[in-house]
């Protein structure tokens, strides 16, 4: 929520004048004037902090950014273009788990890299659930079974499928699966989590609009970060499914979240890393130059 005691400032002994604290507010706060710039309301402001990131002499003050929240960018440190694309490419959703756990200062360093992601009006109302606990790994997966039974007795409801089938024909392909699965748990595999020894779900509070849309893109924040120190990780398609059937609301629950999940990363160090990587589909872009 925005606070209004923010206060804004530009120290007119250091201000050159450059306008770019002007033309980067998203808000439009500031105004280049004849006598310098002015700042308008600070109540418009969604602290973005961009005033305060690009001002390239520190003149532009701003009370949520204080001197311990600004750092200079060392650019010569940046990956290069080759280099992120090479991640970017080698990128997968490797399945094939260790036993072993992660270190928690890496699954640190990937929810850090998905709270780095932007979020709709600067929002910031993304939040993480790290479980690790392995009856509660178990417990995610028996839940989103028992949901897909749930809805398996829907979907072969005699009255219900001619209906349904016309509806949503996409969604039978899942029925002998569902059961599949099922059995496979009871034999000890798992085929939800695959062995993932830690799953990170992002949630955002109940009445955030873009709240599956910061959550997708904090997650791709964490899968690359994922990528790059070498865990192994998939989007934990099945578990957000039944979340998204469930009215009750069930896995919020047990994992002690009030919000809605919105998407989930299941994690474990590799039992091997792919030698190759392959292309996808054809790139499909239609361009209006
Ligand atoms: C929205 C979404 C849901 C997914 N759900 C699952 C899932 O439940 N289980 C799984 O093993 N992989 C899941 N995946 C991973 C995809 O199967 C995978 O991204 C795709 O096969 C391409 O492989 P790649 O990620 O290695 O490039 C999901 C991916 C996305 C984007």
């Amino acid at each position: 929520m925005k606070d209004l005691k923010d206060t804004l400032y530009i120290n007119s002994n250091s201000c050159i004048k450059c306008n770019r604290c002007v033309e980067v507010c998203p808000a439009h706060i500031m105004k280049q004037t004849p006598n310098g710039i002015s700042i308008g309301s600070a109540n418009d402001c969604i602290k973005c902090g961009h005033c305060v990131a690009a001002c390239p002499t520190g003149a532009f003050e701003h009370s949520s950014f204080p001197a311990g929240k600004v750092h200079k960018i060392d650019y010569s440190t940046y990956p290069s273009a080759e280099q992120l694309e090479t991640l970017i490419n080698s990128r997968r959703s490797n399945r094939a788990f260790s036993k072993e756990d992660i270190p928690l200062d890496l699954l640190k360093k990937i929810l850090e890299a998905a709270h780095r992601a932007p979020t709709a009006s600067n929002m910031q109302q993304v939040e993480f659930t790290l479980v690790t606990n392995k009856e509660t790994l178990h417990q995610i997966s028996a839940y989103t079974l028992n949901i897909f039974s749930k809805l398996e007795k829907k979907l072969t409801n005699p009255f219900l499928k001619p209906i349904l089938k016309r509806i949503i024909p996409g969604v039978y392909r899942y029925v002998p699966k569902f059961k599949t699965m099922r059995e496979e748990f009871e034999k000890g595999n798992d085929l939800i989590l695959r062995g993932a020894t830690a799953v990170i779900f992002i949630h955002t509070p109940k009445e955030n609009r873009f709240g599956r849309d910061d959550a997708n893109i904090a997650y791709q924040n964490g899968s690359l970060m994922a990528q790059a120190l070498g865990i192994s990780q998939f989007y934990t398609g099945f578990v957000c499914t039944a979340i998204r059937q469930d009215k009750k609301d069930g896995l919020a629950k047990i994992l002690g979240i009030n919000g809605t999940i919105h998407a989930g990363m299941a994690l474990g160090l590799p039992k091997f890393k792919f030698p190759n990587y392959i292309d996808k589909k054809e790139l499909v872009v239609k361009m209006l130059l």
